[in-house]
């Protein structure tokens, strides 16, 4: 089993918007050993999302290759799709994506619900663990809305983490926080990624996660540019 989890191979990613055509990513080369905390950084529009996106296997490039876990996501087709990313990624978003009308606990919960019969684990009370793991052992049962944004994001890690992913990816996911809760969250993903190993990878503006990482990608107009 190879050391790297994640191969980025000549990538590149073309939107086409009407008639106008946008190369988000221009022949991106990038790999990610595993229990890396890496930090993908860059302006507005430089293509941090897109890179995010075709990791987590969420979109796919117009060119090259993505690799991860040994698995090559470009021969992956429609269930085995959502199989990988159920089982393999987790994605935290700046803006929580929590479902306002449940608990905390049933965010958490969420993902794995319908696959609850062939769990080899309790999910309600993998769900309560993870929620303590980030501090809520006492908002279990509130609802987003009656959370300080710090807390959705522990919610919305929590919930990235319930399959336990190798991968986790997160995007800006402190960047509708103030400072001292970024911080926070900061230290959160990478208390997960020294105590248990996790792989993060994450796109911010954050100057404490770019010094929190072990690595830095800086992105300018969809390509890696030396820092
Ligand atoms: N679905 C889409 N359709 C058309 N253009 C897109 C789409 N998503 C992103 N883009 C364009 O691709 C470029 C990179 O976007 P993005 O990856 O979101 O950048 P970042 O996350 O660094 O702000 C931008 O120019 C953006 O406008
Ligand atoms: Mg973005």
């Amino acid at each position: 089993m190879t050391e790297l989890l994640v191969q980025i191979e000549d990538v590149s990613k073309e939107y086409i918007a009407g008639a106008i055509r946008v190369i988000a990513l221009q022949e991106i080369s990038l790999t990610v050993e595993r229990g890396e905390f890496l930090a993908i950084v860059g302006p507005s529009g430089s293509g941090k999302t897109t890179l995010l996106n075709l990791i987590g296997a969420l979109d796919r490039p117009t060119r090259g290759r993505v690799v991860v876990d040994g698995i090559d996501l470009g021969a992956l087709r429609g269930d085995q799709l959502a199989d990988f990313r159920r089982e393999r990624i987790g994605f935290v978003f700046q803006l929580f994506h929590l479902v306002p009308d449940l608990t905390a606990l049933e965010n958490v919960m969420l993902p794995l619900i319908p696959y609850r019969r062939q769990l080899k684990f309790n999910l309600e009370q993998r769900a309560r663990a993870l929620l303590e793991a980030v501090g809520l052992e006492n908002r279990m049962r509130h609802l987003p809305g009656q959370l300080s944004g710090g807390e959705q994001q522990r919610v919305a890690i929590a919930r990235a983490l319930i399959g336990n992913p190798k991968l986790l990816l997160a995007d800006e996911p402190t960047g509708n926080l103030d400072s001292q809760t970024g911080k926070e969250i900061v230290e959160l993903l990478r208390r997960l990624n020294r105590e248990q190993g996790l792989t993060v990878i994450v796109t911010t503006h954050n100057p404490e996660i770019v010094a929190w990482s072990d690595r830095v990608v800086r992105l300018r107009d969809g390509r890696i540019v030396k820092a």
